[in-house]
Order: structure tokens, then sequence, then C-alpha cells
């Protein structure tokens, strides 16, 4: 995916765009580019300033000297993650019309766009990119060319019914001075506006939040398909109709902007070195808000809809990544504290595999996505919906795609997550499937009100005992100093503690580039031991008393072959009771405070989160922005 920003007001454009591009750059960081229109308004409307660089934005910066080469009050940026052509200065955007009149910046992904190309290129139309984005730009200026006269609104929209695929545009044209279009169809997209009171108004557009939140709280939410306009003079909204090809303005139907209530620190680093560093410290209190936000706000379905819950025959749980981890931790806690089925699915393969349901109207479906615009995830949520099935969303992000589409959303208040990596909102995540269990346990009579109020009460103290682990940093900053040279490292488990490790695999990899890989400890003699030589890291995690001693058995027998074995146990004293210490079958042990079995992987998240977060520091990586990934992927 990638990042769009637009400003058009009474400041210079430039910083405010780059400004907007830095908060959004963990969107997508291969390059970046701007387009601003010229201050001097002559009569005939001078092109537009362009400028583009290739690698992060910091490029962009210097080759513009941080926006001062191109002045002038209105104008676009992006931010890119490259999806058709490689990452260079010609594919970056804004992609400009062959006359250098229109701009467009462009997140997420035109799929007809071969098809177009190959139209526009017959029509003597060249292209100087290999990016799906470019069609749309030439697409407008054609238009303009053929309808001189018409609206740019209307125009805007004649070139959309062109259009298949996902899109959030800024389009900037350099003879309507201080204005700037923006559209969306399945990519985020938030329109803020700044009314200092002068009666000047300065309007703004972006991917998402974080850009915002320095210059406004104002915001709305543009539907998909509406045509927004934001002038010096206020913000309009446009529908268009495909069938009388002309627009009409919707703004009423809009009503007051939405007051942002998240604070400016939100997204700002403070004194962190990283953003993951300060988004892992963050995650108690993330969880914390989440169990409040679900136990006390009676407007949420974990809390009133008994009645959803009550008529439920089984779950499914549909996401992907880190999300897909949370329902495997989901499933392990609803089955063991409810007893209800839960099959829990990867979005992109439930989506295409033409999935059978069983009794459609009581099999309730979470999806769960940080962002609410994980292309895959929200494509599932639609096919769930056109088969009749009851939806609940539990997204971070506000107003986004997948909380404004499923029948219930659940927000995990854990606040705007900057780095790549997820942390505090993975673990919102696993505490809002608690909360489900809890609230699927006593709506369906398995667990008895004095059961419950213990488990809350158990479960209430997570944060704490969350807190407390990252006491243990300076102990794994030396552990990762130690593990920073492995080529390959693995995380075994069983039950609950097999549902983590896929996380904890994930996390270690995507931020260091280690090759690691999470297996069922009970499986790992079905063949994958043979992987096992000497000195090879195993990460265990051994937390669910009911399995102790048959993973200690697996984590002898990666022991006898030469492993490196690293125990996160809450079971310590338990072995010493026995006699055994756990030194005698691991090399490092990280004890972990006691909790319900069900709730350990809230607890243990942490030290896993802070090894993945060193060891990418250890191999001087930069563990905000990893290669090749990016925050949402609003794409297939
Ligand atoms: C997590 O660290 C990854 N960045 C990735 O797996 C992420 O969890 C996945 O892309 C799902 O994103 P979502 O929660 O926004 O849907």
């Amino acid at each position: 995916m990638c990042g769009i920003m637009g400003y058009t007001g009474y400041e210079q454009a430039s910083p405010i765009i780059l400004e907007g591009l830095s908060r959004l750059e963990y969107r997508g960081y291969d390059s970046a580019g701007l387009a601003v229109q010229a201050p001097v308004k002559t009569t005939e409307p001078p092109p537009l300033q362009v400028a583009k660089a290739c690698g992060r934005l910091q490029a962009l910066i210097d080759k513009t000297r941080g926006g001062a080469d191109l002045p002038g009050s209105c104008g676009i940026g992006h931010t890119r993650w490259a999806t058709h052509g490689i990452p260079s200065k010609e594919n970056a955007h804004p992609h400009i019309s062959e006359d250098g009149c229109i701009a467009v910046v462009h997140n997420g992904i035109i799929e007809n766009h071969y098809d177009l190309r190959r139209e526009l290129i017959a029509e003597g139309v060249e292209f100087r990119s290999q990016t799906d984005t470019e069609v749309i730009v030439h697409l407008l200026s054609k238009a303009c060319s053929n309808a001189p006269e018409s609206e740019k609104a209307s125009i805007i929209g004649s070139v959309l019914t062109r259009l298949k695929g996902a899109y959030a545009l800024g389009i900037l044209f350099a003879d309507e001075p201080d204005i700037i279009y923006a559209v969306r169809r399945d990519s985020p997209l938030i329109i803020g506006c700044i009314n200092n009171g002068k009666q000047q108004i300065s309007g703004i557009m972006a991917s998402d939040i974080p850009a915002l939140l320095p210059l406004t709280r104002q915001v709305f939410y543009p539907e998909d398909g509406h045509i927004i306009k934001l002038t010096t003079q206020g913000i309009s909204f446009y529908a268009y109709n495909n069938d009388t090809h002309t627009v009409t303005n919707v703004t009423k139907s809009y009503g007051d902007p939405v007051t942002l209530t998240l604070s400016e620190n939100a997204a700002r680093l403070g004194h962190y070195k990283h953003f993951m560093r300060k988004e892992i410290e963050e995650a108690p209190q993330a969880v914390k808000r989440t169990l409040e936000s679900g136990l006390t706000d009676p407007d949420n379905p974990f809390f009133t809809d008994g009645a959803l819950l009550a008529s439920v025959q089984n779950i499914r749980m549909i996401a992907c990544g880190s999300a897909y981890h949370a329902c495997l931790v989901g499933k392990a806690a609803i089955e063991s504290l409810c007893r209800v089925p839960v099959e829990v699915e990867i979005a992109s393969e439930f989506r295409y595999r033409e999935p059978v349901i069983p009794h459609p109207s009581h099999t309730l479906t979470v999806l769960v996505s940080q962002s609410g615009e994980t292309a895959d995830t929200v494509a599932a949520l639609r096919l769930c919906k056109s088969m009749g099935i009851p939806t609940l969303g539990i997204v971070n992000v506000q107003g986004s795609t997948l909380a404004g589409e499923a029948d219930h959303v659940f927000y995990t208040p854990a606040g705007p997550e900057i780095a790549v990596a997820t942390t505090k909102a993975y673990c919102a995540q696993v505490a809002a499937m608690y909360l489900l269990a809890l609230q699927l346990g006593r709506a369906k009579k398995v667990l008895s009100a004095d059961e419950q109020e213990k488990l809350i009460r158990e479960l209430t103290s997570v944060p704490e005992k969350m807190e407390q682990l990252i006491s243990l940093e300076s102990d794994l900053c030396r552990l990762s100093q130690e593990l920073a040279s492995a080529r390959h490292i693995f995380f075994i488990g069983r039950g609950m503690d097999h549902a983590l490790s896929m996380e904890g695999s994930l996390k270690l990899k995507e931020v260091s580039y280690i090759h690691a890989e999470a297996y069922a400890a009970g499986e790992l003699k079905h063949g994958t031991i043979s992987l096992i030589q000497d000195g090879t890291p195993v990460v265990a995690l051994v937390t669910q008393p009911h399995l102790l001693h048959k993973t200690l058995s697996n984590v002898a027998e990666v022991k006898a072959r030469g492993a490196y074995v690293i125990c996160l146990t809450t079971a310590e004293n338990i072995l010493r009771e026995g006699g055994l210490a756990l030194s005698d079958v691991a090399d490092r042990v990280i004890p972990l405070p006691a909790t319900h079995p069900c709730f350990t992987p809230l607890i243990a998240s942490v030290p896993l989160q802070l090894l993945a977060y060193h060891v990418s520091v250890a191999r001087t990586l930069d563990p905000d922005k990893p290669r090749n990934l990016a925050k949402s992927v609003t794409v297939e």
C-alpha cells in the first residue's frame, strides 16, 4: 500500500505535505513525490511543479530543500510501496498528464490497467512509467479535452466509471487554483478541515489519521465513490450518476466533521529510537483500554448483544498475518473456556475456496484487522455478508473500511500503530479474543457468574504483569546479540503455546530477516527435527501446565541434538517443586509471571516482541520499516 497526502490553504503546502508523508511512510517507502500549484496566478495557468525521488522520503526532502523549491499553497504528495513497476523515480507518484497540467497520486490497484493502457497507447498516449496509476491521469486528460466546459467533479466521475479495482486518489488541475479533488473506493482516505475562525479554511486529505493529527482533529470519512472537492472556502462532497453523467452535491449528508479524540503525541516518536519499541511499551495500556472498553462500554456487541452470542453455535475467524495469529489464540481460549467450536482461516484462502458454511445464521464470523483495510480480509467480510452470515469486526482504526461494513464492530483502542510490525495492536486483538470468550461463555451458560468474575479479575491483572516483563529488556538485549548471527531459529510450543509461537516467529523474521519457523512441539520429530544441529536456536514456549511435561520432552529432544534452547515459561516454580530444574534442559530461561493458562500469550508476547526488536537493532536494521513490507496490505 502507499500513503497519499494533500493540502490546500494559506500556508506553504510542500512542508506540510512532506511532514504528512513522513507520518505515512510506514505505509510504503521505496519512493516519494509531490506536485504543487505554482503561486503565480497568470492568465495562462503554469504547469504544476513536480518533484520525485527514489528511496526513502528523506531523499525527496533533501532534493526539494524541505519543499522550499516548490512554493505554493496547494499540492499533493505520495509515498510508495511498489506494486506495478520497480521502485524508481519514473514510477514514483504523482503521475502527470502529457501537458503537465494534471497530477494524480494513488493508493490501491487499478485491476484493468492493462486494457486501459492499450486503449490509450492506441490513441497516441506515451506512457512514462510501468505503473497502473498512470492510466488515470491520461484518462482525466482525455476527458478534460473532450468536455472542457464540464465541472471537474463530473469529469472525474466519468473516469471512475472506467476503473476497476481499489483506489484512493488525490488529483490536482493546474487550471483550478487552490483546489484538490479526492476520491476513494476500497482504499482508506480521510478528509480534514481547519477553520481558523477568520473565514480561512484549509482542506487536507490523507491515507491515515497520523498525517492529519498535527493539523486538525476535525475529519470526514468519505463514502466509497464520492468525489471530494477541497478548497480554501470549504469542502464539498459529490455523488456521480453513471446514467446521467452528472454530479449531485451531497455535502449536507455528511453533516459536521467528526472530532478525533487521539492525542497528537499518539503518532509521535517521542524519546524512543523506534516506533516499534514505543509501541511495545504501550501494549499493556492498549490491553487495559481494550478490556475496559469491552467490559464497561454498553455500546459494544461483547457486552450488550447477549442474544447475538447466545444463539452462536460455532465461530469462524478470518484474518491475515499477526491478526490471524491472534485468532489462533482466540480459538484455543474460546474452545477451552466455552466449548464452542472455532475455525480460523487465512483470509486470502477463505475468499477463493468457495467456502461451505453450515447453519450460516448460527455462525458468527469474526474478522480481525488492525488497519481495517487489508484487502483480503475486507473481501472475506464481503463474501460472508453475501452469504448472510453475521459479521463482527475487531478493528483498531476508526472509520476504516472493515469497521464500516461489518454488522458489528469492536474497536481495540490501541491507538495509532506506526511500526510495520504490529505489537500493541496484536496484544489488543488477543485481549478482545478473551473478552469474546468470557462473554460467550456467560451467554452460553458454560461459565457461571462467579467463574466469569474470577477470570475477569485475573485478566484485568495481566496488563500489570506485561509491564513487569519490560524490565527483562536488558537480558533480552544480551540474548539478542547472541541470536543476531543465527541463520535459522525455531519456535515451538503446544496448544496455546503453539499459537503464540507462530506470532513469535513472524515478529522475529519480519524485522530481522532471519529465517524463523514455528512448529507444534509434538510435530517436530516427524521430519523437521532433521534441521536441528549444534547451536540451532530453539525458542520453547512452556506455559500450559497440562502440557508441561510433554513439551519438556520435546525440548529435551532438540537439546539432545545440539539445539540452543531458550525457554519462556510460567512453570519454573512448578518444576522446582517437582525436583526438576528447567536449566537442566534449557540454556536460557525467561521466567514469566504466573496467570491463567489461557492468558499467557498476552504476557509472553512482550518478551517475544522485545527479542525480535533487539535482534533487528543488533543487525543494524530499521525495525519500523522492514524491507518489502507495508503496514497494511491493501492489495491482493
Ligand atoms: C504484522 O506484524 C504484519 N505487519 C502483518 O502480518 C499484519 O498483521 C497483517 O498484514 C494484517 O494486517 P491487519 O491487521 O491490518 O489486517
